[in-house]
């Protein structure tokens, strides 16, 4: 049986996929925050999908003792990994800093997927035809009017309040981004696929932190989940997706920043998230390809 690992696969975008991926007979490891949302879900799979094997872990990815966990304990009990669907994410209305006292959006959406793919490549390696697609947004041109470094560790200061978060989630949506042109790159040679794609603006529990004005005006353009998860899904399972590192919207590959493109960018943020998680054998792309 194949298995798909997929953060955030509780609510919204994830949990579409999550329904769709059991029907499709994947075995399916589930990570998000709250349990009483995760065991439900995985009782209703249980439920409508005859013989489905699901398992549900409460973490906080934004906890890297957390997340070195949860790898440590799935990787004693699977085999391998065929589908890394990293999704989760969030919007947080006020500045929060995570335990690592890192801005919170940017700790989860990022570094606690850049570990914890760290830590499951030996599982995704060991399966046939694996893929890693990430949950990204066009939220992150808006990343293109803010300088990303050194704001990472520090609150987004912008003089209209209302503003500073959103800024916040661009700079995280657009590490999504330059994480996975880095991550193609690395595990070419493996033939690990690696996508990132934006759903469009989703009907999902994400808006519940944004101003109640804002969302009453935007809610009419909203998509529901159903529609906003067909494209990681055609990602995650459709055979003529044969393309690595792109950024893809409604099944097509779409144009991105010219910041996601930055070769300096990304080396810089590799390097910063290896020094920030202490991870020391995650390999430099470029260096690889030079000692080539
Ligand atoms: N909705 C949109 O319009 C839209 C547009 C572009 C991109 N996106 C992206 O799509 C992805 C899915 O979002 P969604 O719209 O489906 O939102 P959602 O319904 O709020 O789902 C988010 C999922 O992520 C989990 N999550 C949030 N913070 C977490 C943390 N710190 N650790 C572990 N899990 C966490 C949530 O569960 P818990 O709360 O229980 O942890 C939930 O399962 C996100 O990456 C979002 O940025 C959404």
């Amino acid at each position: 049986m194949k298995t798909a690992l997929i953060t955030g696969g509780t609510a919204g975008i994830g949990r579409v996929t999550a329904l769709a991926l059991a029907r499709k007979g994947y075995r399916l490891i589930l990570i998000a925050r709250d349990p009483d949302k995760g065991n439900a879900l995985a009782e209703r799979i249980r439920h409508d999908v005859p013989g489905a094997d699901v398992q549900f872990y409460a973490v906080d990815l934004s906890d890297f003792e957390a997340v070195r966990a949860v790898a440590s304990e799935i990787r004693g009990n699977t085999d391998s990994i065929q589908l890394l669907i990293l999704n989760a994410g969030l919007y947080t209305r006020r500045h929060r800093l995570s335990k690592s006292g890192h801005e919170f959006m940017f700790a989860t959406t990022h570094l606690g997927h850049f570990l914890l793919t760290h830590e499951l490549l030996p599982l995704v390696r060991q399966a046939e035809n694996p893929r890693i697609i990430v949950t990204s947004s066009v939220a992150h041109h808006v990343a293109s009017l803010i300088r990303f470094f050194p704001g990472i560790e520090h609150p987004t200061k912008s003089r209209m309040r209302v503003l500073a978060p959103l800024l916040s989630y661009g700079r995280s949506k657009l590490a999504n981004l330059l994480f996975v042109r880095s991550l193609a790159e690395h595990l070419q040679a493996d033939g690990i696929q690696v996508n990132a794609f934006h759903p469009g603006g989703v009907r999902t529990e994400l808006w519940r932190s944004t101003p109640g004005l804002f969302n009453r005006m935007i809610d009419p353009f909203l998509i529901d989940a159903e529609e906003g998860a067909d494209t990681q899904i055609f990602l995650a399972t459709d055979p003529a997706v044969s393309q690595s590192g792109q950024y893809w919207c409604r099944r097509r590959r779409d144009l991105t920043s010219l910041r996601s493109r930055s070769r300096n960018l990304r080396d810089r943020l590799w390097q910063y998230s290896e020094e920030a998680l202490g991870i020391s054998e995650f390999g430099h792309p470029q260096e690889e390809k030079a000692s080539a």
